[in-house]
């Protein structure tokens, strides 16, 4: 206030001077004015000497400049009017008319619907007014007159207000409004400047903002993108874990259900032969041995596939031509088919020799034979079919195997396909989609591990509808595959012509007596020993050993492939027969066994441990 009084002089005052001197003072007002306002860089100060000029015009008490707010202004106050700035007003009424609805009572108000000025000569007799809150604030301030000039645009668009009030009625004079109008022309042009400058403003926080945002991302980037992959990583391995122990789950609860089966056949078997032979029936024994033999049979079956899904089942590795193994098959697998079914068997020529467990690979082909023929129940073809791939790093990669040679061989069918749900469990133990008691779930589980074992891979395609192919890859051997090996378990048991003699060391004192009566009825002589100690002691002796059979898992500090090497020191002829569960298969490192050295795999027919004990003997 007191700024502008020094800057208007009061002889300048209206009413003080003639009518020719008033104009000349009016021209020199409004000069004084303007020079005043230009000068002003303070936004607020500004606003502060519009209105105090609008007040020293009109001789008013009070004076208000608004800004009218965007449709799209931040607070929610779209279409009301802003309070920049008050004079005279007190602290009360400034809250009052901070903003101002358009729906509000006022001279402001007024003028935002006409689009035009607005005189309120006097509050107390505008009919509209009477009986509203705005008449009580008006009351309340001591304003009883106003009017209100728009602030327009140079384009034409309202931009705010500006309002002067008496504290009584009142209607302002020509002159007044004259000026005014000139002093609403200036200042709209400056606030249309601020408001101008204002958002620009805010554009270069806004930018200064983001710069500043951008720059801090990037220096946090690569922590970011470190924690990220560390939680996807968690994240992945909860997935994996829980898949885990769904898996084991499953695994245990499917191994559980098919033990407890056999096993009742077993022990009830055993329980009706003790009573049979108990009532003197001897005849009927026969009958229930058949079905625990066969029972442990199927147990038996059961820990081998399962060991082979684990990759723990003890390998004998032999080169091996896959096709003539394949040829071999195709009669058993036409056969096990069925009429309705066509098998076609497509070898390639050249084929590379396989480094195979040649029963477990006839067995995964079977297997691989079963599923197809249950997936054509209305007949269809199978193909067998072996390739050589030279697979390179990338081919190699997608399959998980290291680059290199393989061969492959596929069996194909032309049945029902699997959905990739299916798909996606074939080779977890116990999965299966066939009826209870129809399929185990364990052929491809046993194919998988069985295929990894051998340093190989299983693939399968299959499109639901036309059928499947799966393949298995198998590392390229690179010395010439023998052409006639004999299977030992074709070999008849013939008894101990010599009167040999057998060290056995297992153990398990029931084992250990099954064998030894096993071994002794077949006419050898045999030396027990129960730990690799007692073993070693009867190999330093001077006591005729022509083979040592031994369990591997022993104790006394060796194990059975230790005791034989130290055997083998002490007597370079020495020959050992391995008999062995699964856990110490990898004490022979990948099946690789030194000359003289042989495996037999628990559980076994007693006759096959004849034929082999035979067959060392010969050698
Ligand atoms: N050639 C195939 N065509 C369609 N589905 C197949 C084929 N081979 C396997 N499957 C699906 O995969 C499942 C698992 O096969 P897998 O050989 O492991 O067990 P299984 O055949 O059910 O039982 P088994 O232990 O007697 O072999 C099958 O139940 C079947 O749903
Ligand atoms: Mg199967």
């Amino acid at each position: 206030m007191t700024g502008l009084y020094a800057a208007f002089p009061p002889d300048l005052a209206p009413g003080n001077v003639s009518a020719a001197q008033t104009a000349l003072s009016d021209i020199e007002l409004l000069h004084s004015i303007s020079v005043s306002l230009i000068g002003e860089q303070d936004r607020e100060a500004l606003y502060g000497k519009i209105v105090d000029a609008a007040v020293f015009i009109t001789g008013s008490q009070f004076g208000t400049m608004q800004l009218l707010c965007t449709p799209e202004h931040g607070a929610g106050h779209g279409g009301e009017l802003q309070l920049l700035y008050a004079h005279g007003l007190p602290a009360e009424a400034v809250g009052f008319w901070h903003y101002v609805s358009p729906a509000a009572y006022s001279s402001c108000t007024l003028a935002l619907k006409l689009g035009q000025r607005a005189i309120i000569p006097d509050f107390e007799q505008w009919a509209d007014i009477a009986g509203t809150e705005d008449l009580l604030a008006f009351r309340r301030t001591g304003i009883r007159s106003a009017q209100t000039t728009p602030l327009m645009s140079r384009d034409g668009h309202l931009l705010g207000m500006i309002s002067t009030h008496w504290n009584k009625p009142h209607h302002p004079s020509e002159r007044d409004l004259r000026l005014l109008d000139i002093l609403a022309r200036q200042a709209a042009d400056l606030l249309e400047r601020t408001i101008a400058e204002e958002a620009l403003r805010e554009v270069e926080e806004q930018q200064r903002q983001t710069a500043a945002r951008l720059r801090e991302l990037n220096e946090t980037l690569e922590q970011r993108v470190a924690e990220r992959t560390a939680e996807l990583m968690q994240a992945e391995e909860k997935l994996r874990q829980s898949q885990k122990m769904e898996a084991v789950g499953q695994l245990t609860g499917g191994l559980a259900h098919d033990f407890n089966n056999l096993l009742t056949s077993i022990s009830g078997a055993l329980e009706l032969m003790n009573r049979r032979i108990g009532q003197g029936r001897l005849s009927e024994v026969d009958r229930y041995m058949v079905a625990a033999q066969s029972a442990a049979k199927r147990a038996a079956s059961l820990t081998h596939r399962l060991l082979a899904f684990s990759r723990r089942q003890t390998l004998e590795p032999h080169a091996t031509n896959v096709n003539t193994l394949m040829y071999g098959m195709a009669e058993l697998i036409q056969r096990t088919a069925g009429p309705g079914i066509v098998v076609e068997t497509l070898g390639s020529s050249e084929l590379w020799p396989a480094f195979v467990d040649k029963s477990q690979l006839e067995n995964a082909l079977l297997n691989l034979c079963l599923n197809a023929r249950d997936a054509m129940p209305d007949g269809g073809r199978i193909t067998l079919e072996t390739t050589n791939q030279w697979m390179n790093r990338e081919a190699a990669r997608g399959i998980d195997l290291p680059e290199g040679d393989y061969l492959c061989v596929s069996v194909r069918d032309t049945g029902t396909g699997m959905s990739p749900d299916v798909m996606a469990h074939v080779f977890e133990p116990f999965f299966t989609t066939k009826p209870i008691g129809q399929g185990t779930g364990l052929g491809l589980s046993m194919i998988y591990g069985f295929a990894q074992q051998s340093g190989g891979q299983v693939q399968i395609q299959s499109t639901v509808g036309e059928g499947t192919q799966v393949s298995i890859y198998l590392p390229r051997h690179h010395v010439e595959a023998s052409q006639d090996e004999h299977d030992p378990a074709d070999e008849s048991v013939a008894a101990s012509q010599l009167g040999e003699t057998l060290l056995l060391v297992d153990d398990e004192p029931t084992v250990r007596m099954l064998l030894a009566d096993v071994l002794g009825e077949l006419g050898y002589t045999v030396i027990e020993a129960a730990d690799s100690v007692a073993g070693l002691k009867l190999l330093r002796s001077d006591v005729h050993i022509d083979l040592l059979v031994t369990d591997v898992g022993l104790p006394g500090g060796m194990n059975g492939r230790q005791l034989a090497e130290a055997g083998l020191q002490l007597r370079p002829q020495l020959k050992t027969l391995f008999i062995t569960g699964y856990a110490e298969s990898a004490v022979f490192g990948g099946g690789q066994l030194e000359d003289g050295m042989h495996v037999l795999t628990k559980p076994f027919a007693v006759d096959a441990l004849g034929g082999r004990v035979r067959e060392l003997l010969a050698k």
